[in-house]
């Protein structure tokens, strides 16, 4: 599959889904490497494994290869098909702690008429991610470019090089923390222009790919007319002007909110 291809996940024929449950048993190979499989084994229903090889069998990815990320909400699995790569996360039905979700979903108009019991908020939750990272992709704020969604699985862009998953921004400081400042204070603008706030904007969602910015996490983003919009954002730019602060950056809370006000203001009247 082509980088970059945006596609929607479709409604399934009932009989082909049960078909490819009675299939999944046998399709140990979609997950190669032993400790990916016993992580999926361990924390996934079938109904999750299911959702993963509709996935595949709909030629999104060939293979589940390893883990990159293990949470307490989640776990971010590297996948392969053909010559690319790509990131699939899996929110868990079981242990998530979704409580804390419903905050973000209920409040966002995008997502008024909600059923309220746990394995909708996830699957919820996981559209929303999608839906997230289409309108960042949308407002040209780079962020993982999403695939597909099915169920609790999200498949997008795989952020990194060679193979290798690009690290955070909280481990791998960037080479020139006065740019990529200015790049972030920019998307910031295009955020706030977008009517969206990231409200979960750390050094620790920020991937260093190469010396090139990108946001990640993005399920919990709300649009602006959230009633907690603007305490969300404030905290957002809090962390980050403390974060590039200690790069050695001049600025604080005050200063940062100034520049994307300002940023933000340029790009409306360019428009
Ligand atoms: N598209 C991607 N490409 C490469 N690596 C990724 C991608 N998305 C996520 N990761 C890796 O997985 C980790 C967890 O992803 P993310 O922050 O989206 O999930 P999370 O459930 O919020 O986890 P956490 O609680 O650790 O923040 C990231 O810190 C990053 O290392
Ligand atoms: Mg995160």
């Amino acid at each position: 599959m082509k980088k970059g291809v945006i596609r929607e996940d479709r409604a399934e024929d009932p009989q082909e889904v049960r078909s490819v449950e009675d299939r999944i048993i046998k399709e140990e190979r979609l997950i190669r490497d032993e400790e990916a499989r016993s992580v999926f084994n361990k924390v996934f229903d079938r109904a999750t494994l299911t959702a993963v090889y509709e996935l595949a069998r709909k030629k999104f990815f060939e293979e589940v290869e390893f883990i990159i990320s293990t949470g307490k909400e989640g776990n971010v699995f590297r996948c392969h098909g053909g010559d690319n790569y790509y990131a699939l996360k899996i929110f868990k039905v079981s242990t998530s702690e979704f409580r804390h979700m419903q905050n973000y979903i209920i409040g966002d108009e995008r997502f008024k008429d909600v059923r309220k019991d746990k394995l909708e908020i996830i699957k919820l939750w996981t559209k929303k991610e999608f839906r997230n990272l289409e309108d960042f992709a949308k407002a040209k704020i780079r962020a993982p470019l999403p695939i597909a969604s099915n169920r609790n699985c999200l498949l997008m862009e795989f952020i990194g090089k060679e193979g290798i998953p690009a690290p955070r921004a909280k481990d791998k400081p960037f080479e020139e923390p006065e740019k990529q400042y200015h790049i972030l204070c920019e998307y910031m603008a295009k955020m706030v222009n977008a009517r969206l706030i990231h409200a979960d904007l750390s050094e620790y969602n920020i991937l260093n790919n190469d010396e090139e910015l990108v946001i990640i996490d993005v399920g919990q983003a709300v649009t602006t007319m959230h009633p907690n919009a603007k305490e969300f954002f404030e905290r957002d730019v809090l962390n980050l002007s403390k974060y590039f602060a200690k790069q050695g950056v001049d600025t604080n809370y005050e200063k940062m909110y100034a520049d994307i006000k300002a940023i933000g203001k340029k790009l409306a009247k360019g428009k």
